[in-house]
């Protein structure tokens, strides 16, 4: 049985006092969604501890959306997954577009913090997705499977069951402009069958998230999907009810 996931990423969004107030309201609600549906919430590092002390108990999981890709040391503005751990969260966001688009990470930069997040006991939420120019050409299949390929066909298969895909079209993050269900679908079993060819049956276990404007309209439809399991939210993830009623889209 796969996990059925809603993770929120708030970005360079919400103060800590923000972040308690958003934190419980989504606590508040939670209980509106069937249990099998798992919730976590990523804001900045700034308040993860304090959203962890509202969360605690609630079955809600904290993510950071990033880490270091050293261990410790004279890494100036850096944070390890080793401090992340030790806060209570379970997962870290890596790979995400913007990271690779605005702060130039590679794959190689990614498989350094992978090693980090599997020696800390974390769970990596790990992002592919094409650009708008990449689909129109019609790339979109060669540039997902590189990104699954330089990155998670490193991982040891213990490691690769811990591990959480978020197949994010850039020209649909932040846009309003969704991929359609069938277009989510499409590629969606497509990262599977990849996965599949590296890992066989455990690729049938791997949650498969959609991020790019999902929103409570538009979650229903995606997450009837065979092969979409939840999704990573960005903007409507900063919406207490709106983040918990994309998680009743299941
Ligand atoms: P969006 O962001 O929902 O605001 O499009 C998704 C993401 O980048 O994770």
């Amino acid at each position: 049985m796969r996990k059925k996931i809603v993770a929120g990423n708030w970005k360079m969004n919400t103060t800590p006092a923000e972040g308690v107030e958003l934190a419980k309201g989504i606590v508040a609600l939670k209980g509106e969604v069937c249990p099998s549906v798992s919730f976590i919430v990523a804001p900045p590092f700034t308040h993860l501890t304090e959203v962890m002390n509202v969360i605690k108990g609630s079955g809600i999981a904290l993510a950071a959306q990033n880490c270091a890709a050293e261990a410790k040391g004279a890494y100036t503005g850096e944070v390890s997954a080793r401090m992340i751990a030790s806060i209570g969260a379970e997962y870290v966001i890596l790979g995400h577009s913007e990271r690779r688009e605005y702060y130039g990470e590679t794959s190689e930069t990614l498989n350094k913090k992978m090693v980090q997040v599997f020696e800390n006991g974390l769970s990596p939420i790990y992002c592919v997705g094409e650009k708008l120019e990449e689909r129109e050409a019609g790339k979109h299949f060669d540039v997902v499977r590189a990104q699954i390929e330089e990155v998670i066909f490193k991982l040891t298969p213990e490691q690769f069951e811990k591990t959480v895909i978020a197949y994010e079209p850039v020209w649909a993050i932040g846009t309003g402009k969704t991929a359609t269900a069938d277009q989510a679908q499409e590629i969606h079993a497509f990262i599977r069958g990849v996965l599949a060819e590296k890992f066989g049956a455990k690729a049938e276990n791997t949650a498969i998230l959609y991020g790019g404007s999902a929103k409570p309209s538009n979650a229903a439809e995606l997450f009837a999907k065979a092969d979409v399991d939840g999704g990573l939210i960005g903007g409507a993830s900063r919406v207490a009810a709106d983040f918990i009623a994309i998680g009743k889209g299941f």
